[in-house]
């Protein structure tokens, strides 16, 4: 007897109606990595932020549901979890980077970043130029764009595997200054705490912006993907989820 051979292999994963393969049936899995506010962190036990929503609203046009997966941020780079089949996407505040992209394929940029120092009130450092002629301590995230543009200016920066950590460098006195993404460190100074222990110093202009990854190759997914960010920008959900989680929108804009 033949057996059918027009239909896909069940082990390859499943695809929706529209074509696009996914890992599991009925669900867009997203790895991240936590905390990363106000893009993705834990609210009452549940993963909340921009890139969350975001990304619900494709899972939504793919008619399945986002399923949430906290990887370590080394990944990212090599897009090991995408390759492997544990997740369809990455969404982690992440900057498309040449480096990355020999490993993974970006959407189109979902948000513009700047890389921002924080220090300790008591420090007084307020730039980079400040931590070197102090002699002072900096920090960044592990494998991150803002470690690398602290070893750019010749520093060596002290290590921290999340953002978590590196918020906990600060607090206690690990480093004196860190370098972190602008709108974590506006996320963090909402809390009083934060706000009377550190100070905001200087903006670095890196010119970064995020995209969304997936496996290289995965066309359909980044289409699918490409097409809700356009969307979302045209027909206001963008600035929604923008107002919710980031901010007032920037002035320039429209
Ligand atoms: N934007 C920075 C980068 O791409 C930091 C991203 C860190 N994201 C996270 N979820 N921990 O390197």
């Amino acid at each position: 007897m033949l057996t059918a051979t027009a239909c896909a292999s069940d082990d390859e994963g499943e695809t929706t109606s529209g074509g696009v393969p996914l890992v599991a049936k009925g669900t867009l899995t997203t790895c991240t990595h936590l905390p990363y506010p106000p893009f993705q962190f834990e609210r009452d036990g549940k993963v909340v932020g921009f890139d969350v929503a975001l990304i619900d609203r494709v899972a939504k046009e793919l008619g399945v549901k986002q399923k949430i997966v906290d990887t370590p941020f080394e990944n990212f780079k090599t897009g090991a979890f995408l390759n492997s089949g544990e997740c369809d996407l990455a969404a982690a505040g992440m900057t498309i980077t040449d480096e990355r992209k020999k490993n993974v394929d970006f959407s189109v940029p979902y948000f513009d970043a700047t890389q921002a120092l924080l220090a300790t009130a008591k420090s007084k450092v307020t730039s980079l130029a400040g931590v070197k002629t102090g002699k002072r301590t900096l920090g960044a995230q592990s494998g991150t764009t803002g470690e690398s543009h602290a070893k750019e200016q010749g520093f060596d920066p002290v290590a921290f595997e999340s953002s978590d950590a590196v918020l906990n460098g600060l607090r206690t006195g690990q480093v004196d200054a860190v370098v972190i993404d602008y709108p974590v460190v506006q996320s963090w100074l909402k809390d009083p705490a934060n706000a009377q222990a550190f100070r905001l110093g200087e903006h670095i202009q890196t010119g970064e912006q995020y995209g969304i990854s997936v496996k290289k190759g995965n066309d359909k997914l980044r289409a699918a993907i490409d097409k809700v960010i356009k969307e979302s920008r045209a027909d206001g959900g963008y600035n929604r989820i923008y107002e919710q989680w980031i901010g007032p929108l920037p002035q320039d804009q429209g």
